[in-house]
């Protein structure tokens, strides 16, 4: 058997664009109710990227304070791994443009696309990286400007989402001295893509003046499905570690902020009360990829992550997909 190097977390870092769009400005846009979505999805107001702010700008601000944190240069990156469905352009992978911009100069990179499960995806590749020695330092991004695909007239996704990005530094555990990687697992099902997609703009429809028309450039969701979907992966994935690990060494779960009605269905489900779970959708929507390192830093400097306890990070969204991983802080 290979030996492998334990993984750790050494730096966290986050970074949301000033810009709040409220539910009474949304009431402004569409046919709804500040009462509606607070009761429908626990949102109150979620960040909308400037004009002059593409994804990798907001990537190149949780980077830095990951960075930051981890007290590490640049320089000492040797991958990044940038999760994203709506990255700066469909390629060049926006991993270079963030590279360049952060002077990570002796890093490659390359761009991850699972939706809201792409950082807790792209944090299982890192910490295979990591472990069997292939790279060092890799820094894990997940960022969004989701608000570029949101069509402003379809109330039943624009009141959901959100801009945002969250990054985290993997490193061998001994440099990292916390939040030991234990697990991770990866889950798709194909056959999906008309619960939740952006229907035009790739090989299966390619972009012409009809598809622009049609809207179809923008975000479409079967709401009830994914409603459906998420609460059921939320209950079995955390469940599942819970029977692994036994509900004592569970200090906090940082899911994917999907909804706070799917998170309170799911947590009623497995019978644990609200207290165990870290959320922070009210203000910030769901951010897709960025949604889980975004959390993890907020749910860190509120000191929410117990040195010696479990993290759970469970995530699901589009593909269908959805996966976990398993931290000990
Ligand atoms: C989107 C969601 C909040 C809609 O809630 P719901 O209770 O399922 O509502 P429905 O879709 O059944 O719609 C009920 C009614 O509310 C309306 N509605 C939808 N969005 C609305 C809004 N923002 N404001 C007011 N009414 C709205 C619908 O048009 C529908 O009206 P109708 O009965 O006249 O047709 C819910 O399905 C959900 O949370 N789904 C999961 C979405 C999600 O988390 N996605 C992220 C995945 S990563």
């Amino acid at each position: 058997m290979v030996s492998q190097i334990p993984v750790g977390i050494a730096g966290l870092g986050r970074y949301l664009p000033g810009k709040r769009l409220t539910n009474h400005d949304l009431e402004k846009l569409v046919d709804t109710s500040d009462e509606w979505i607070r009761q429908r999805t626990g949102i109150c107001e979620r960040r909308i990227a400037a004009p002059d702010e593409i994804t990798s700008t907001l990537a190149l601000h949780a980077a830095r304070q990951a960075l930051e944190d981890a007290r590490m240069s640049p320089e000492e990156i040797d991958l990044v791994v940038f999760a994203t469905v709506t990255g700066d352009q469909a390629f060049p992978a926006s991993a270079c443009r963030l590279g360049h911009d952060l002077g990570a100069v002796n890093a490659g990179g390359f761009d991850l696309g699972a939706a809201c499960s792409g950082f807790v995806f792209g944090a299982q590749v890192a910490a295979g990286m990591v472990a069997n020695g292939q790279f060092r330092n890799v820094l894990v991004v997940g960022a969004e400007v989701l608000s570029r695909f949101l069509d402003y007239r379809d109330r039943g996704t624009c009141v959901i989402f959100g801009d945002g990005a969250g990054a985290a530094v993997f490193t061998p555990l001994d440099r990292a001295g916390r939040g030991q990687f234990l697990e991770g697992s990866i889950r798709t099902e194909g056959g999906a893509e008309d619960v939740l997609c952006q229907p035009a703009g790739g090989s299966r429809l390619p972009p012409t003046v009809e598809t622009v028309t049609n809207r179809l450039h923008y975000m479409k969701m079967g709401g009830t499905k994914v409603y459906k979907f998420a609460v059921r992966v939320f209950a079995e994935l955390v469940q599942g570690a819970i029977d692994r690990y036994g509900l004592d060494e569970v200090g906090v779960i940082v899911p994917h902020q999907v909804n706070q009605r799917i998170i309170e269905s799911a947590m009623a489900q497995i019978d644990l009360p609200m207290d165990r779970v870290f959320t922070n959708i009210d203000r910030v929507g769901n951010t897709s990829a960025a949604s889980v390192p975004i959390a993890l830093r907020e749910a860190y400097e509120a000191g929410r992550l117990v040195e010696g306890k479990l993290v759970l990070c469970p995530a699901f969204g589009a593909g269908m997909s959805w996966g976990q991983v398993v931290l000990r802080w």
